[in-house]
Formats: C-alpha cells, structure tokens, sequence
C-alpha cells in the first residue's frame, strides 16, 4: 500500500460514567497504556498518514495524553454528544485535507491491531468505497447487525431499530470502518437522524454507499479484538487479554518465563536476548532490560532501563528514573527511584536508593538508606565508584562519596567523604569487663526463694 496516505480518525468523546471513576474512560490504562493510546499505537504511522481525535468538552487531560502519544495529532471537540456520525464530522477539517483511506476506530477498544487497520485499508484499495469490520457475536444485543446479501453489505442496522428477524443476525458491526477518502464526505453529509434515537448514525454509511452505486465490503474479525470498554470488569478482560500476547510476545522473543501466567508486562516492555523472568514480577510503563538479565521473583519495575546481566531482585522495587550498568545486582527488600547505578555496583539487601548516582563497582552495605528527603525538598546523593558503605549506613543529602573511600557501619554522614578515606562516624565502643557477670549475681541475690512471702 506504498504510497497511499491514511487519516485515522478516533472517536473519543465517551463520558464513561459507567466506569464510577473520575478519569476519563479512554485514560484508564490496560497494561500501563492508556486505552485511547493502544488504539493511536496501532494507527498507520507512515510519511503523509495523519491521525485525529474526537474529544468530548473539559477533555484537557485527554487531549494532553493524545499529544504526547502522536505530537502530529489534530484534536477536535464534540461539544454535543449526536451520534457517531455526528463526532466523525467533528473532524470534517482533517478529512477534507484528502487522505486517500480513512479509518474510524472507538478509543476505548484497545485489542485492535494494525494488522486489522491494513485489512480494512486493503479493501479499499480493492474499489470498496466503505468497510466495516465484522465479528461474530456470542451474543449480539446492542451491537449493529451486519446486514449482507451474497458477499455484499447492504445495510447495518442498529439494535433499537432492528426487526425480529434482522436481530437474530450474529453478524455485528465491531464500529471500525475504513472510507476511500474521495467519496467520505459526500457519504458523511447525507447522514440524518430519523431513527429511534434521534443521533446521526454513523452505520448509515452503508445504505448511503448503496444508493451512490458504491460498495461497502465486510471484514471480518475476532470478537476478543473489538471488545469495547465501558465497565471496571471488561477493563479487568481487557488487561486479562492483552497480558496473554504481551506474554506470548515476549516468550516468541526468546524470553525465558517458567510461569508466565504470573508475569506482568507492559505495552512497551523491551527486552535484549536471553532475559530471565521469574514468576510473580509486575513489570510497569517505561521499562527497558537488557542482555542477560535476571529478575528474581515478586520484583516491581516501573520507568527502569536494566543493564546487561544485571540481577534484580527477588523483592525489589525499582521506580522511575532508575538506570541500572551492565552487572549491577540490586538484592532483596531494595528500592530505588532516580538512580543512576554504574556496571558492576551493588546493592544487595534492605535498603532505599534514591536521587542518587553510584558509580562502578561501589559496595553498597545492607540496610544502607540514602536520606534525600527533608520534608521539603529532595537532594543528591553521589557515590564515586569503587565506594564501600558499611551496612546500615544513613546518607543524609547533598552529600558525596569519594571514589574508593570506605564508609564504617552504622554511620550517619552528613558531611562529603574524600576519595580514598576512611570515615566512621559512630559512638566510641566501651566495655566494661566482667559487668554482665556481676549484675546476674545481685539480681539472684535479691530473688526471694519461689513460694516464700
Ligand atoms: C456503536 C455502533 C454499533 C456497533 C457498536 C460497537 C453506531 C450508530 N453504532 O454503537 O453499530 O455495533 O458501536 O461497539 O455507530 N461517540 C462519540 N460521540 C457521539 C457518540 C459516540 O464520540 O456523539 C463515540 C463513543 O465515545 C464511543 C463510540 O463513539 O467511543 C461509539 O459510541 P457508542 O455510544 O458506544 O455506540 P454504540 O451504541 O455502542
Ligand atoms: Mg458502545
């Protein structure tokens, strides 16, 4: 299809109330993406292809979040919610800039693929001046049948406007369509509103193109890629559905998971060669590991790029911000957030990370916890490389770490270490001989026998 340009046009002006939540419907996320954005992920991308959205009134957020998605994205508002139709024609000035194909998709379906997308665009180019993309409903109440006659779409009708006959059809309209971009308009403007409903159908298209003399083909689909998200529980399907490719993604990648039904992933994980998942790992937004790597079991990792061979876990928490050198081991009960870990350093156990560069090869003791928070502000921690903090350390920042310098345990330093040194900061010891011993005699001295008063 080289050479031919697409306008991907997503409605997205749903109010979502049934989803009993303050976010707009197309933000809530299915694996760390939000719905509206898996659908502008999967939108032809190509040189000439343009893509716009049909937000609803007080959409900002919504319209932030389209933006940094597609930064060449048009957005247009539907104040009045009339109809499908009504909301394509929102964005009349974006389809009369003449793409040669246009598709239409819902913004809170986010199963559909691009594979589909070059399906429908592969129809038109076949002389179709209209496809609709089809699935076989396991129950079709509320969807618009497809109405065929031999392998020619006649007609789609809405459930409210259906005959007995014509809601047996199981054949239903998935709402994903694909118009030639030379006849859109002239179809798009003949649409009314004299239906039970009073809105502007946008499945009218189909009767329209019959009466021009122009076609309207069927594609067809699997009901598990066009499932639209209204409610808590078909958002919980919809993760269920896409956790299962993302898995089997990764798996075709060669990753190594012995139980990835336990394993959570993200729209844009990567992984390198040769990546070990234990079971029970949430892996969020933003998450890149590389060649090599292991992550131990009942580790969460959000906004983390992990080096070559680096080992996480089990029990870790790495948060935004993290960057982890090849080899670097960040143990169990570790957190970090914005910290930068140079090949080869580790953090092995118990301890919190955060705001922080720690260069090669630095030693980060047990229990080690980098103080960066005063209650107001946050504050640097920087350890030269090669470093060695003795467990249960507090590193109260700004603060610095020479490079090879040797931090005795349990001290609190709050003042910058040279490269090289030793710093302990800590009570001097005292023993005092045969104390223990002493104090055991008089207590026993002055027990009185069991049983006497
Ligand atoms: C629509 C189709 C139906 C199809 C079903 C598939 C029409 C008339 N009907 O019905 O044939 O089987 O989808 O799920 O197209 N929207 C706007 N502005 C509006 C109206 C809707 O932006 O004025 C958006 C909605 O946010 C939603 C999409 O269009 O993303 C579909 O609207 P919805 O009301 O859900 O249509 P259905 O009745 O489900
Ligand atoms: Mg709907």
């Amino acid at each position: 299809m080289s050479g031919r340009t697409t306008l991907t046009i997503v409605l997205a002006a749903g109010e979502g109330t049934r989803m009993r939540s303050s976010l707009p419907k197309v933000l809530h996320p299915v694996a760390g993406r939000p719905l509206v954005s898996h659908v502008l992920a999967a939108a032809p991308a190509g040189t000439g292809d343009a893509v716009a959205v049909v937000v609803g009134p007080d959409h900002r957020a919504v319209i932030d979040e389209i933006v940094r998605v597609r930064p060449d994205a048009k957005t247009f508002v539907q104040t009045q919610r009339l109809g499908t139709a009504h909301a394509v024609l929102a964005a009349r000035d974006a389809i009369a800039a003449g793409a040669d194909d246009i598709l239409i998709a819902f913004g809170d379906t986010p199963l559909i693929g691009a594979e589909t997308f070059r399906r429908l665009r592969a129809a038109l180019q076949d002389g179709a001046a209209l496809a609709v993309l089809g699935f076989r409903a396991a129950d079709p109440t509320g969807y618009g049948r497809l109405l065929v006659d031999g392998d020619r779409l006649v007609a789609i009708r809405e459930q409210a406007d259906a005959s007995e006959a014509e809601r047996a059809v199981t054949l239903c309209n998935a709402g994903v369509m694909a118009f030639a971009g030379n006849t859109a308009l002239q179809i798009l403007d003949r649409i009314g509103n004299g239906n039970s409903k009073g809105e502007y159908y946008l499945t009218d298209a189909v009767a329209i193109a019959r009466e021009l003399g122009l076609r309207a083909a069927v594609i067809e689909t699997d009901e598990d890629e066009v499932r639209g998200i209204n409610t808590k529980s078909q958002l919980a399907e919809a993760e269920q559905a896409m956790q299962r490719r993302l898995r089997q993604a990764a798996l075709d990648a060669g990753v190594t998971m012995i139980a990835p039904e336990t394993v959570f992933l993200s729209a844009d994980t990567t992984f390198g060669k040769d990546v070990t998942i234990e079971p029970f790992v949430v892996i969020g937004a933003g998450v890149a590991i590389g060649d090599g790597a292991v992550i131990h079991s009942f580790s969460n990792v959000v906004g983390a790029r992990i080096g070559a061979n680096a080992s996480i876990g089990p029990y870790a928490r790495l948060r935004p911000g993290t960057v982890l050198g090849d080899g670097v081991r960040i143990g169990n009960f570790v957190e970090t957030k914005a910290a930068e870990i140079d090949a080869g350093a580790k953090v092995n156990h118990l301890s919190y990370i955060g705001d922080t560069h720690i260069g090669a090869n630095a030693n980060i003791g047990a229990g080690t916890i980098t103080c960066n928070y005063d209650g107001f502000d946050k504050h640097r921690t920087n350890i030269g490389a090669g470093a060695f903090v003795g467990s249960n350390s507090s590193l109260v920042a700004p603060v610095k770490i020479g490079a090879g310098a040797y931090i005795g345990s349990g001290s609190v330093i709050t003042k910058d270490v040279p490269d090289d040194a030793l710093t302990v900061e800590r009570s001097p010891q005292a023993s005092r001989e045969g104390w223990a011993k002493r104090f055991r005699e008089m207590k026993m001295l002055n027990r009185k026998p069991k049983g006497s008063k």
